[in-house]
């Protein structure tokens, strides 16, 4: 199933036409720009958990038969995950986990066993791919340049420094705040040549584009990824690690309890093999129907299909910010080939907390505003330096800026709402 027209798109997701009321009176449909945080839930998704609960029971524990049919579903989703990312499997594994928060937390707590050991991430990071890194490893950073996108060749720099020594390179495959894509492929290939692995936080790449964990050539296949459901339309709570399964084999997992074992005796215990061993205490069932629900509608929309209603709508969202001259956007706004659909700005004399309430209140638009869980990444593209920062919160609070974020389902004529109400809050708003 191709679906060239957004309306048909939009019938598959629920409630976005559902009215909200706004001042207690006027009732409006809704537009949602906030889907890097979060996105709606596609009605199969609903229909695909309700189904599977007629026949709910203990995963992997049971022999009853509504027990082997939910073990049986649940093995499924984690082919079908695998699968989806064109990953053979023979060689990896999908271990389901809550969210990428979740899935970075277990890998930097599994994979680095001693202090000295180099990780190299970047500063476009989000704190979920840069905080659970910091204490427990030797963690170095590649810096942006002034517009905020990944200088490649610092990488290039470290591994010449730090050649073998260097064990991971965890980076995002794109960032949430200005949208950029990584060049995962030239990470990869970098990475191979010196024995590192590459670990991708798929949380935003995920959503918006395919992506092939075997690559294109013998050396920039990908080792980890990471992903949440949450933001592919299946909010169950769930998200996954796809990664080489020898590798994960190698180390004892991080969390310990029932499921992860073959045998405890009193003094030793024998762990099961992963992805069992990694998924302590009963799985989040549902959370992984839900998100192979996700996936199969996702591939019936076509990935092709997403990427160019985005690069559209984007165009549209910078040309039309453009005439604004209140309007501050950052990064490369001329050059946006390597940028999801995702935009940042701020309005000259209006705080961003302001321009995300106006923009609520008076239109019942959903954007983000803030620092965006990035707060080093989103010092830099605001032109903060890092010894000013301190006086700068003093004077003006925490620095922050406003974001557009773009789903599969958003259409131009909500891009024209949103510019229309952004030039009357230019106007109107002091
Ligand atoms: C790039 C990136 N990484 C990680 C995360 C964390 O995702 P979650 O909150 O689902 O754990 C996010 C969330 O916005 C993100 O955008």
């Amino acid at each position: 199933m191709r679906r060239d027209n957004i309306d048909e798109i939009r019938k598959l997701f629920i409630g976005l036409d559902n009215k909200i009321v706004i001042n207690g009176k006027k009732q409006i449909i809704p537009i949602n720009f906030d889907n890097a945080a979060t996105t709606p839930v596609l009605k199969k998704v609903m229909r695909a958990v309700l189904k599977a609960s007629e026949n709910y029971g203990s995963i992997a524990r049971g022999d009853g038969q509504k027990s082997q049919y939910s073990s049986d579903l649940y093995e499924e989703c984690r082919r079908y995950v695998i699968d989806y990312f064109n990953a053979p499997l023979n060689k990896y594994t999908a271990i389901f986990v809550s969210n990428t928060t979740e899935g970075i937390n277990k890998l930097s707590n599994i994979l680095i066993e001693n202090k000295d050991d180099i990780v190299i991430t970047s500063r476009m990071e989000h704190h979920s791919n840069d905080l659970p890194w910091r204490d427990k490893c030797d963690l170095k950073y590649i810096e942006v340049d002034e517009k905020g996108r990944i200088i490649m060749e610092e990488l290039e720099e470290m591994f010449n420094i730090y050649k073998e020594r260097i064990k991971y390179v965890t980076i995002t495959g794109a960032s949430n705040v200005s949208g950029y894509i990584t060049d995962i492929r030239k990470v990869a290939k970098l990475a191979h040549k010196y024995g590192a692995k590459v670990i991708i936080d798929g949380a935003q790449l995920v959503p918006h584009r395919e992506v092939n964990m075997c690559g294109e050539e013998d050396d920039d296949y990908i080792d980890f990824l990471i992903f949440s459901a949450h933001k592919v339309y299946a909010p169950f709570g769930s998200g996954a690690i796809i990664g080489l399964r020898d590798e994960i084999e190698k180390y004892p997992p991080d969390t310990k309890g029932g499921g992860t074992v073959e045998r405890v005796l009193d003094d030793h215990l024998i762990w099961l093999s992963t992805p069992e061993k990694n998924e302590a205490g009963s799985p989040n069932f549902f959370g992984a129907v839900a998100l192979m629900q996700a996936l199969k509608e996702m591939n019936k929309i076509g990935l092709g299909l997403i990427e160019n209603n985005e690069k559209k709508l984007l165009k549209m969202l910078i040309d039309g910010m453009k005439n604004f001259p209140r309007v501050i956007m950052y990064g490369d706004n001329e050059n946006i080939e390597d940028r999801l659909g995702i935009m940042v700005f701020n309005i000259d004399r209006l705080g961003y907390e302001m321009v995300g309430e106006y923009l609520a209140s008076i239109r019942g638009i959903a954007v983000r505003q803030g620092g965006f869980c990035a707060h080093p990444y989103t010092r830099r593209l605001l032109g903060i330096k890092s010894d000013e920062i301190e006086e700068y919160i003093a004077r003006n609070g925490m620095p922050g800026m406003v974001r557009v974020s773009l789903g599969a389902y958003n259409s131009e004529k909500e891009v024209n709402i949103f510019l229309e109400t952004i030039e009357y809050i230019c106007k109107k708003c002091l």
